[in-house]
C-alpha cells in the first residue's frame, strides 16, 4: 500500500559520510507515493553532489537560506508549509546538536523552527560520537519534545570501528515516515462526503454551473480514508482525481446529488457537504437546443431542495459539516446558515479572493461551530482537510 501517496516530505541532508545514502532513501519514500524536497546541508554537500540528488527527487535542491527566488523571499517558510513531514537523514551530531538549541543559522535549522508536522531524525555517525554524554543528552532533549529518531544501526563503521552508529536502513527509514500517517481517528466511522460542482441543463447543450474543482472535497475524503474512515463520496462536475478507495457515485444535477444524498445518508456517522450544489434549477429546460432568433430569452429559475438542511432535519441525523462558500458578509452569513440550517459545523470559504478557494490547490478557511470561531490559515487543500478534521474530531466526537 502506497501510504505517502499524496505526501509531501522534506529531507535534509546533513554532514555524514552516509549521506551517500540519501538518494536511495529519497527513492524508498518515493515508492511509498511521497514527492521529496531535499534540503543539503553545507557539511552534507562535501558528502553527496546537489545534482545526484535533483535528479533522484527531481525537485531542486534546497541549499540556500537566502533565496531570492522564493515567494517574498521567505523560502524557509515556504517549505515548512509545504512539508507533512520532515526527515532528516543521515542527521550529523553537529545538527543534532543544533536543533536541540533551537539554532536558526541555516536553511534546515531555520525550516525546521517553521515546522509543526511530524520531524525524524536519524542520526549516524562514529560509536564514540554517537555514544558521548553530549550527543545522548541531545537526543533525550528531542524526544521529549516528540520528535522520533530513528536509531542508528550497529555494524562495521566507515571508520574501521564496529559499534553502532550506522545510519538505519533506507527501507525502515521510510516505513517510520509512513507510519506517522497511520491514524485510526476515525476507525470505524462512516463519512459521506458530497464535492464538486453540480450542472443544471438548459438545454441539452448548455447549463448553469459553478467554478468548483471539487478539490478540497477530495482532500477531505483522502484525509478521511487516512484515519481509518469508511467513506462514501458523492461528486458533481469535478478537475480532480477520485480515491480508488472511497465509494464513489456520480451525480449531474442538484436533485440527483439530493437523491443519491437521501439514499445513502443512513447509518452515516458524519455527513460531509462539500459540493457546490446550484440553488437553483431551470424550470421547463428544453429537450431540444434552443436555438436564437433575435430576441430575448427569458430563463425560470426555481429554488432547489437544500440538501443539508434536509440532512439536518432526519431524526436519526449524522453530525453534520457544511461549507459555506461566500463573498460578502461573510462571517455574517455562515453564522445565519450554521443556525439556520442546525448543523453542527460550518467552514466558511471566502470565495472573493483569486489566490484561494474555488478551483485553487490552497485554502483558507473559517471553523464555525456553536462554541469556537477558528481561522485556518493559507495552505493546501490537503493540509487545510487535516486541519479541519483534527477540530471537527476534537470538537464534535
Ligand atoms: C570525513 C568526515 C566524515 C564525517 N562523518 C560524520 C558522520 O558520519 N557523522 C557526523 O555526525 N559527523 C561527521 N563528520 C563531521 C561533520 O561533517 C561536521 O560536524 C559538519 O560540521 C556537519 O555539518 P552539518 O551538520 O551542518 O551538516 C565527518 C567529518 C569528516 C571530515
Amino acid at each position: 500500500m502506497n501510504r505517502l501517496t499524496n505526501k509531501h516530505i522534506i529531507l535534509g541532508v546533513s554532514g555524514s559520510i552516509s549521506a551517500y545514502k540519501a538518494p536511495d532513501i529519497v527513492r524508498r519514500l518515493q515508492d511509498l507515493g511521497a514527492q521529496v524536497k531535499v534540503i543539503l546541508t553545507e557539511g552534507g554537500a562535501k558528502f553527496i553532489t546537489e545534482l545526484s540528488l535533483q535528479s533522484i527527487s527531481k525537485n531542486k535542491v534546497h541549499r540556500n537560506l537566502w533565496d531570492e527566488d522564493a515567494k517574498l523571499g521567505m523560502g524557509h517558510i515556504e517549505l515548512a508549509k509545504w512539508a507533512d513531514a520532515i526527515l532528516i537523514a543521515p542527521a550529523s551530531a553537529n545538527t543534532v546538536a543544533n536543533i536541540t538549541l533551537g539554532k536558526a543559522d541555516d536553511l534546515l535549522s531555520n525550516v525546521i523552527l517553521a515546522n509543526d508536522t511530524p520531524l525524524l531524525i536519524a542520526p549516524a555517525m562514529n560509536l564514540k560520537m554517537y555514544q558521548s554524554h553530549a550527543l545522548q543528552d541531545n537526543l533525550s532533549t528531542l524526544v521529549s519534545r516528540r520528535i522520533i529518531i530513528i536509531k542508528p544501526e550497529s555494524g562495521k563503521q566507515a571508520c574501521g570501528d564496529i559499534g553502532i552508529g550506522r545510519l538505519a536502513e533506507p527501507s525502515s527509514i521510510a516505513k517510520q515516515v509512513a507510519s506517522q500517517f497511520i491514524s485510526t481517528k476515525l476507525t470505524g466511522k462512516k463519512v459521506l462526503i458530497t464535492l464538486g460542482a453540480t450542472i443544471e441543463a438548459i438545454d441539452p447543450v448548455r447549463f448553469i454551473s459553478n467554478h468548483s474543482s471539487g478539490k478540497m472535497g477530495m482532500a477531505l475524503v483522502n484525509t478521511c480514508l487516512e484515519m481509518g474512515a469508511s467513506v462514501t463520496c458523492i461528486y458533481g462536475n469535478i478537475t480532480t482525481t477520485l480515491n480508488a478507495k472511497s465509494n464513489n457515485i456520480s451525480i449531474i444535477s442538484a436533485q440527483q446529488m439530493y437523491t443519491k444524498v437521501m439514499d445513502s445518508i443512513t447509518g452515516q456517522d458524519i455527513f460531509i457537504a462539500c459540493a457546490a450544489v446550484s440553488d437553483f434549477s431551470v424550470k421547463n429546460s428544453n429537450n431540444q437546443k434552443i436555438k436564437k432568433d433575435g430576441q430575448n430569452l427569458t430563463l425560470e429559475l426555481i429554488p432547489n431542495k437544500d440538501i443539508l438542511a434536509d440532512v439536518c432535519k432526519l431524526k436519526e441525523k449524522p453530525i453534520c459539516m457544511g461549507f459555506a462558500a461566500e463573498t460578502q458578509n461573510i462571517l455574517k452569513n455562515a453564522q445565519k446558515k450554521l443556525k439556520n440550517k442546525g448543523c453542527d459545523v460550518i467552514i466558511l470559504n471566502d470565495v472573493s479572493k483569486a489566490d484561494f478557494g474555488f478551483n485553487m490547490d490552497e485554502n483558507e478557511v473559517v471553523f464555525l461551530s456553536r462554541n469556537l470561531n477558528k481561522k485556518i490559515a493559507k495552505n493546501s487543500k490537503q493540509k487545510v482537510a487535516k486541519k479541519i478534521l483534527e477540530i471537527f474530531i476534537k470538537e464534535c466526537l
